[in-house]
């Protein structure tokens, strides 16, 4: 994936927020990279482009080679159910669904026969560690345990590109430890990973620093 001098301008009744200011930014396939940057600095308005939730105001972005700035919404929205799983800043789950339901929900919609979801939503709660919890109700899964059944439901489909909001931003140790596990094996599988930390341990490829809409630093191993 390849950004080139994006930018995002937020139009709000204060004013325009220059959320994102120049970026550019090639992703290699299989790389595993981290951004960092203090709030505000424009990480999950920069994860949104990558992952075609939204649209820079100026610039061009480019998947697999494709520029997707005249792709419509319709084709958009495919590519990200093919190609992405996506885990949003501090995401919820559906709070009168189980933990199972929750993750087979989108398959559902899209009329994949049940036992087949079923068994792989089973998989899938062993890889988060939440087999015990497959027929409880959302509303009564701790806030850690909903950030790792976000996680689940974006590693569901095994995407190529997993992109993920600071993904340990809530968890102990222990489940932070899973989470970045689980990162590091979709990665090893195959998957590009993008994911926002705060965390100071560098564990990408590729580590960038944002400031106020900008790139300042980039770092690779
Ligand atoms: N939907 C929006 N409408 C208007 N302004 C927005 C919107 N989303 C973000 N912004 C503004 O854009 C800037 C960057 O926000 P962004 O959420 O990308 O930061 P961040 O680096 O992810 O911060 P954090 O570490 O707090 O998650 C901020 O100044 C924010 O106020
Ligand atoms: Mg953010």
């Amino acid at each position: 994936m390849e950004l080139k001098r994006v930018k995002k301008i937020y139009k709000t009744p204060y004013g325009d927020i220059r959320a994102l200011d120049g970026v550019d930014l090639t992703i290699p396939k299989g790389s595993f990279m981290l951004i960092r940057g203090p709030n505000g600095s424009g990480k999950s308005t920069l994860l949104n482009m990558i992952g075609c939730i939204d649209k820079p105001s100026l610039g061009e972005i480019k998947i697999k080679d494709r520029p997707i700035g005249n792709v419509g919404d319709d084709e958009l929205s495919s590519i990200r159910n093919k190609m992405m799983g996506y885990v949003f800043q501090g995401e919820n789950v559906i709070p009168h669904m189980t933990a199972l339901q929750n993750l087979i929900l989108p398959g559902i919609i899209k009329g994949v026969d049940k036992t087949t979801l079923e068994k792989r939503g089973m998989e899938v709660l062993r890889e988060i560690r939440l087999e015990d919890r497959a027929r409880i109700k959302g509303t009564h899964l701790s806030g850690g345990e909903k950030q790792r059944l976000a996680m689940g439901r974006a590693l569901f489909n095994h995407p190529e590109i997993l992109i993920v909001d600071e993904p340990t931003a809530f968890l102990d140790q222990k489940n932070a430890s899973l989470i970045l596990e689980l990162l590091a094996r979709a990665n090893e599988g195959g998957a590009t990973v993008i994911c926002t930390s705060h965390n100071d341990d560098e564990m990408g490829d590729v580590n960038i620093w944002l400031k106020e809409g900008r790139i300042a630093e980039v770092r690779s191993k």
